[in-house]
């Protein structure tokens, strides 16, 4: 069966008993014991609640996995992954990755004595010099947020696996739809829902979906102990999510690309980053590892002091963080997302002040290009 068709039923054929077409929201926290020493399966909704049950379950299967585990942010899904790591250990990171990530790692597991090493991970080569000086796990984000590289996921996961190394890939902006990280070779895929999985800009989740039985008992204990998961009624809203999610991103990457044509015609434009566009290095990459190139576009003003008349001229775009919803947003990395990165190192990376993200939407691409072209 095609993922878009399993998706199209998630959670529908959960409830036998009333033959609801929908997963019901079990809004409940604990579980009525049929006796002493026997359980339903569900004891307390920390540890377990169907309707997070019936996500991760469609979760697991769409990425491939043994397991899936859903989390209260796609923070606390990459805070739960920091667990397995003690202090002395060194990871390898994108550089250019999501900026709460790097807050992540450099304000909360660095100081615990967890050392992230930053590489730019579409340099295979680098990653293999990174590896060899010794990690216990590579984290990749591809494309890249906000610059939008593509790292070879194949190559490196065959050197992870040659140095040891766990290979996680944070496959927010592509999707099991777009890209299925485990079939290139990774451990762990790792999202924030809260983006195309939820689809709505209404709900924030992180998920997790892992190979192996052994780690995905570990990062679920940990899940449980921490207790950071989503509640029912959210776990319901990614799941009605999940069933719209190949038709929306098939009309959004059109647009994106739409988009993405037409920006770099314009002469107030410098630079535009979209895989879509042959142009793009990483366009022939991204054709062999997945099957779309998504609908996250950013540019490059030619002057950045319009940054602000055109963050307040839009009329259509929403000037605001986060990606993936049906309302197209626009983001200035450099004070949003990037806004925890050292200004330097921003600067190096191209996270420029002149830098503009777009998450583009459902709305007529023919709309969003007249919105652009007002304000540029
Ligand atoms: C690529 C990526 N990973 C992780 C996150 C964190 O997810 P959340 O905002 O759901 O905590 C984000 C958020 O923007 C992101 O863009």
């Amino acid at each position: 069966m095609q993922l878009e068709s399993y998706l199209a039923q998630c959670g529908s054929r959960w409830d036998d008993r009333t033959g609801a077409t929908t997963m019901p929201i079990y809004q409940t926290a604990t579980f009525r014991h049929p006796g002493l020493g026997r359980s339903t399966g569900y004891d307390y909704s920390r540890t377990g609640n169907p309707t997070r049950a019936a996500l991760e379950e469609t979760l697991a299967t769409a990425d491939g996995g043994c397991r899936g585990l859903c989390f209260a942010s796609g923070m606390a899904a990459l805070d739960c992954l920091t667990k397995l790591f003690a202090p002395g250990e060194r990871i390898v990171v994108t550089e250019d990755l999501y900026g709460g990530t790097y807050r992540l790692f450099e304000r909360v597991c660095r100081p615990m004595g967890v050392e992230a090493m930053y590489v730019d991970t579409s340099d295979t080569a680098a990653v293999e010099a990174a590896l060899a000086a010794g990690a216990k796990a590579l984290l990749v984000e591809s494309p890249t947020n906000p610059l939008l590289k593509v790292a070879d996921l194949r190559a490196l996961s065959r050197l992870a696996r040659a140095h040891g190394a766990l290979f996680v890939v944070d496959n927010t902006f592509m999707t099991p739809l777009l890209q299925r990280p485990l079939a290139l070779g990774a451990d762990v895929a790792v999202y924030s829902a809260s983006k195309y999985l939820g689809g709505h800009n209404d709900v924030v989740a992180g998920a997790m979906v892992v190979r192996d039985p052994a780690v995905a008992e570990r990062l679920a204990f940990f899940q449980n102990a921490a207790g950071a998961v989503p509640g029912p009624q959210d776990c319901w809203l990614l799941l009605r999510g999940l069933k719209t999610l190949g038709v929306r991103l098939r009309r959004q990457q059109a647009s994106a690309l739409d988009v993405a044509a037409y920006l770099c015609g314009h002469p107030a434009v410098s630079r535009v980053h979209y895989p879509g566009l042959a142009s793009h290095p990483g366009h022939d990459r991204q054709t062999l590892q997945a099957t779309g190139f998504g609908a996250m576009v950013s540019f490059e003003l030619a002057d950045p002091s319009r940054v602000e008349a055109i963050l307040s001229g839009v009329r259509l775009f929403l000037f605001a963080e986060s990606l993936g919803g049906v309302e197209s947003l626009v983001t200035l990395p450099a004070v949003q997302t990037h806004a925890d990165i050292e200004p330097e190192r921003r600067a190096r990376l191209g996270v420029t002040d002149g830098l503009l993200r777009l998450s583009i939407g459902l709305e007529d691409p023919a709309d969003l290009i007249a919105d652009l072209e007002a304000v540029l």
